[in-house]
C-alpha cells in the first residue's frame, strides 16, 4: 500500500526498484519536501543488492507537473534568497545524484511532464512514455524562461528548431511526438507501459553490472570531449572497471570460446556462474 503523506512511494519486486513521484493530487508537482524525500529515497536504494535497475513513474494521471509553483517558487521566494538558492540545490542536487546514479534508470512516463520535470526526465538513462503523455516547456506560458536544466535538457535532445517551438511556444506535444523529438526513447500505449518497461528492466538485469555503470557514465562523458580525450578516457574508465570487477569479462570471453554456450552478439553472458 502507498503511504499517501509520504511525497515519493517506491516498492522493489525482481531487483526493480518502482519509485513513484506521489502527490497525485497536486499532479506530481516537485515542491522541497519532495525534493528532499527523493534524494533520502534515491540514497536509500542505491547500493542495495536487491536493486539492479531504477524506474520512475508518478502516481495518478501525471509524471511530474514540473516544480510547484506556490511551495518551490512563490513561498520560497517570499523567504528570500537563502531559502531560493537551498531550494534549488536540493532540486539540482536530487537529479545530478540520478544522472551518475549507479544503477540503470528508466523514466517511466505515464502522464504530464511539464517544464522542472525535464530534468529528471534527463537525468534517467533512459525513458519510455505512454503515447498518451503530454510534454511541454509550460514556462513561457507563466511568463519565466525554462530554468532549471529545462533549456539544456532540449537543446541536448532536440534538434534545434524542435526545441526552439517548444520552448517560445509552451504547447504541448504527446508521448508519440517526444519518441519522434527523441525526448524518449519510445512510447506505447499507456496499457502496454509498466510491461514494456518491465522488458527493458529484465535485459539490463542481465548485464554485468560494473559494465553497466562504466557504459552510462560513458555515454554521458563523451559527448564534451574530443575524439582524441574520449579515446583516452574509455581506456582508462575500462581500467577503472577492471578493478571493480576484473573477471567478468574473462568469464564473458570464456562462456562464449571454450564453453560456446552464448553468443556476445546476441545476448549476454551467465552471470551467475561468476568464477
Ligand atoms: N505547481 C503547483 N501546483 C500545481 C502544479 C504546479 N506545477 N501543477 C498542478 N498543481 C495543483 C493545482 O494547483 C491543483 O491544486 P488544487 O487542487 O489545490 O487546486 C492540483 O494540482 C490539480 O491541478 P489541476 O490543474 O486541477 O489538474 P488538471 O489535471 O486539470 O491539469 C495540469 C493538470 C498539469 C495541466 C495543470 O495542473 C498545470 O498546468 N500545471 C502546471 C504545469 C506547469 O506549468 N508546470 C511547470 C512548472 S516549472
Amino acid at each position: 500500500m502507498t503511504d499517501v503523506s509520504d511525497t515519493v512511494a517506491f516498492d522493489i519486486a525482481d531487483r526493480i526498484a518502482w519509485v513513484r513521484f506521489n502527490r497525485p493530487d497536486k499532479r506530481n508537482c516537485m515542491s522541497p519536501t519532495l525534493n528532499r524525500r527523493m534524494m533520502e529515497v534515491l540514497h536509500e536504494l542505491e547500493f542495495r543488492d536487491d536493486v539492479g535497475v531504477l524506474v520512475l513513474s508518478g502516481e495518478g494521471t501525471s509524471w511530474s507537473a514540473g516544480m510547484d509553483l506556490k511551495e518551490y517558487f512563490r513561498e520560497t521566494e517570499a523567504k528570500g534568497l537563502g531559502a531560493v538558492r537551498q531550494a534549488q540545490r536540493e532540486a539540482y542536487g536530487w537529479w545530478r545524484r540520478l544522472r551518475w546514479y549507479q544503477k540503470p534508470t528508466i523514466a517511466m512516463v505515464n502522464g504530464w511532464c511539464f517544464g522542472g520535470g525535464y530534468g529528471p526526465l534527463y537525468a534517467c538513462d533512459l525513458a519510455v512514455a505512454a503515447d498518451e503523455a503530454k510534454f511541454a516547456l509550460s514556462e513561457i506560458n507563466w511568463g519565466i524562461l525554462p530554468g532549471g536544466g529545462a533549456t539544456k535538457v532540449v537543446s541536448e535532445l532536440v534538434p534545434m528548431r524542435d526545441a526552439m517551438y517548444h520552448a517560445l511556444t509552451g504547447e504541448t506535444i504527446d508521448g508519440k511526438k517526444a519518441s519522434q523529438w527523441r525526448l524518449v526513447n519510445e512510447s506505447v500505449p499507456l496499457d502496454r507501459l509498466q510491461e514494456r518497461v518491465t522488458e527493458i528492466a529484465k535485459i539490463l538485469l542481465e548485464k554485468n553490472p560494473v559494465a553497466l555503470k562504466a557504459t552510462k557514465d560513458a555515454i554521458r562523458r563523451v559527448r564534451e570531449m574530443t575524439y582524441e580525450n574520449a579515446e583516452d578516457y574509455l581506456v582508462r574508465a575500462q581500467e577503472a572497471a577492471n578493478s571493480y570487477d576484473n573477471e567478468g569479462r574473462k568469464e564473458g570471453i570464456r562462456q562464449f570460446i571454450d564453453e560456446k554456450s552464448y553468443k556476445p552478439g546476441l545476448g549476454a553472458y551467465d552471470l551467475s556462474r561468476k568464477r
